[in-house]
Formats: structure tokens, C-alpha cells, sequence
């Protein structure tokens, strides 16, 4: 099969697409066609080499990925044949309450290979029944971000109508999917963002007000907005470039949760406001199986929708990883087997 391989850490000249052997199905496996797949962060961090991540090269990336079941192992007991299905890629112990907090807690595509390929051999624990009228490219792009952004707005934050949440990095995958749950939980929603573009795709998807960053500070714009009291919940992923004004945008007793630091991990933070303003600061990682079930379901309705910045062929994985690390637009990037594009 024609599958995305990384032939070792670096730039995107690492990437290659081209021939890997046929997946072996295990016996709670299933052999998946993979219809359409999308990039997250996690790929370019994969991709540069995290430390602790110790691959085997070639590695197969990517972590979203949709396709119909083309065969199944023995013992697997939820699927067949035909049935269309996307990947959860999260990897846990599923005997525990929360699997996510299993210390052996790994995500396909990073700690494992991926689905950006043809086909691909995954457990049936990792699949989500997708119905049939649901397009491929949206499919193959909500799972991980709207799993993640779900757990951290309604099981982790503890979201209430009403509240008022700023979300960071709006146009990302992540902040946008967070973009649409804020809104769907009542919640008042404000928005940063770097060009007006992205912004004003941030308003489509539910922010009622939005700041460029590059303009203003988005600190100084959140309390002059909300009459100087600040905002209950902050989103953030973006990291040291942002941790101190997402402190500083919060309201007494205020959350900010957290599930990423693109711009760095390590920031320098604001203890003084965070003990005087009694903050919380949430980490938050993936969802359990019944999160991932209440957030898709949503997106299987309409109600959640990925925006889809582009569509490209495998072959041009290079360049889906240039407009994430660029960040040109807004939503997910999907990347299709050649050969569905044909
Ligand atoms: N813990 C988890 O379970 C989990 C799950 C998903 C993602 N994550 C993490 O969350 C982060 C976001 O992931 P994603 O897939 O949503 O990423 P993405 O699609 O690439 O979006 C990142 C967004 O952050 C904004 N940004 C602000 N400052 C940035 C900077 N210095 N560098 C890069 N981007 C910056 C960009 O918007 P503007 O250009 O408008 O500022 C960009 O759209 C990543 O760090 C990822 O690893 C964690």
C-alpha cells in the first residue's frame, strides 16, 4: 500500500509518501480503508522529535482518519464489513473509570504508527461508528480535536451557560472546535486571532467577540469588554507566548485550562495573581470513550461542523504540515490517499 512515512526527525523534507507493506490484522483488529484523514499540531511535534518519543523509522503519522471496514479479526465484535468508521486515538486502559489517566496512556500516530495511509489495522476499541451520510473529510478531522476541546470546556472547566470563555488561537484545530462547544453550552464566547480573515471565520463558528492579538493586547481587551471583571474559563494551548495574559484575562475565581503550548512550554507565570485571584489551572488530555461518543454524536448531526482549510492528496504531507506550521487559515487540513482522489 502507498502510506505517509517519516524516514526520520527533521524538517518536512523527511516526509515521504510511497510504498509500506499491507497492514497484518490482529484479532481484535480492523482493516480500514482510509477515506480521508487530517492533520493535527501533533503531527509537526512528531514529526521534529518530542523527547521521551522513541520511534521506529519509517513512522506512519497521524492520528484522524476515516475509511470503511474492508475486513476483521477474529474476535472483534463490533463492526463489519462495509460499516464506516473513524479513529479516537487515544490508548488507555479501558478496565479504568478514565483511561486517559492510565500511566500508560499513548496516542496513535505519536507514540504508535498512524493512519496516514491507504489502509490501516487498528484495535476495534479505537474506532467510532460513523453514519453513513456523513462526509468523508469531516469524518476523517473531528475526532481528536473535538474530543479534546469537549473535555476540556465541559468535563474539566465545567462550562456553565452563561459564563463568559475565551478561546486562544481560534482559527486552530483545536480553538475552533472549542469555539462551537463554548457556544453550544450558552456560554459567551470571546476570541483571539491573528488576521481579521480568521476572525471573522472565528464569528461563523460562534465567538460573539474577537481581538487580533497582532493589534491589541488581548488581556487589556477582555477586561475593557467585560466591564473590567474578565472572563470565568480561559482555552488555552498556545503556551509561553500567551500564559500570562490568559491569567491576567481571568475573573476572580476564574479556570484556565489547558491542553498545549505551541509556542512554547515552559512561560513564565504569575503566581501572586494566581493564589490572589484564587485560579485554577486545569490540564486536560484527550476524552474517555463516553466523551468521544457525546461530542461526535454532535458532529454526526450537524450541530458541530470541523472547517475544512484545505484538501490535499498524501503525497503533498509536506505541505499540509507548512500550512499548520505557517499558520495560513482557518480549521483542518485534510490529506486523502492519492489514489480517492484520482
Ligand atoms: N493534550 C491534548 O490532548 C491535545 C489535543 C489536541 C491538541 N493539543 C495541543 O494543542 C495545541 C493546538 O493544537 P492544534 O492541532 O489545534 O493546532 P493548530 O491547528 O496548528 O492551531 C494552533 C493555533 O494556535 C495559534 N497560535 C498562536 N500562537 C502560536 C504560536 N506561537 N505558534 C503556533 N501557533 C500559534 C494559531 O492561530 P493564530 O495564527 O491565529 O494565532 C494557530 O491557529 C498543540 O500544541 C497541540 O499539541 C493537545
Amino acid at each position: 500500500m502507498q502510506a505517509v512515512k517519516i524516514l526520520q526527525h527533521g524538517d518536512t523534507d523527511v516526509i515521504e509518501y510511497g510504498e509500506y507493506p499491507d497492514p497484518e490484522v490482529g484479532r481484535d483488529e480492523v482493516l480500514v480503508d482510509i477515506k480521508a484523514a487530517a492533520l493535527n499540531h501533533l503531527d509537526i511535534w512528531t514529526r521534529r522529535g518530542l523527547p521521551m518519543l522513541d520511534l521506529e523509522m519509517p513512522h506512519i503519522p497521524g492520528s484522524d482518519g476515516a475509511g470503511v471496514v474492508v475486513e476483521t479479526g477474529v474476535d472483534v465484535t463490533r463492526f463489519e464489513e462495509g460499516d464506516h468508521v473513524a479513529v479516537s486515538a487515544g490508548v488507555g486502559d479501558l478496565r479504568m473509570d478514565d483511561p486517559t489517566l492510565d500511566p500508560n496512556f499513548h496516542i496513535i500516530g505519536e507514540h504508535v504508527p498512524g493512519v496516514h495511509s491507504e489502509y490501516t489495522a487498528i484495535s476495534e476499541d479505537n474506532l467510532i461508528p460513523v453514519p453513513e451520510h456523513v462526509d468523508w473529510e469531516v469524518a476523517g478531522s473531528c475526532s481528536l480535536v473535538f474530543q479534546t476541546a469537549w473535555r476540556m470546556l465541559i468535563e474539566r472547566a465545567e462550562l456553565k451557560p452563561d459564563e463568559k470563555v475565551l478561546v486562544l488561537g481560534a482559527s486552530g484545530g483545536v480553538g475552533h472546535a472549542a469555539l462551537q462547544i463554548a457556544d453550544y453550552a450558552g456560554a459567551e464566547v470571546y476570541a483571539t486571532g491573528s488576521t481579521e480573515e480568521k476572525l471573522q471565520y472565528a464569528e461563523e463558528h460562534g465567538a460573539d467577540y474577537v481581538c487580533n492579538y497582532e493589534e491589541e493586547n488581548f488581556a487589556k481587551w477582555v477586561r475593557a469588554e467585560t466591564d473590567g471583571a474578565g472572563v470565568d474559563v480561559v482555552v488555552e494551548h498556545v503556551g509561553a507566548p500567551t500564559w500570562r495574559d490568559s491569567i491576567k484575562s481571568l475573573a476572580k475565581g476564574g479556570r484556565l485550562v489547558t491542553c498545549g503550548g505551541t509556542g512554547g512550554g515552559n512561560p513564565e507565570t504569575d503566581i501572586p495573581r494566581i493564589f490572589w485571584n484564587q485560579l485554577e489551572i486545569i490540564g486536560s488530555t484527550m476524552a474517555t470513550p463516553e466523551q468521544v461518543d457525546d461530542v461526535l454524536e454532535l458532529v454526526w448531526d450537524g450541530t458541530f461542523e470541523p472547517a475544512i482549510r484545505d484538501v490535499l492528496p498524501m503525497s503533498e504531507t509536506a505541505r499540509a504540515h507548512e500550512i499548520l506550521e505557517n499558520r495560513e487559515g482557518f480549521g483542518k487540513v485534510v490529506v486523502r490517499p492519492d489514489s480517492e482522489l484520482k
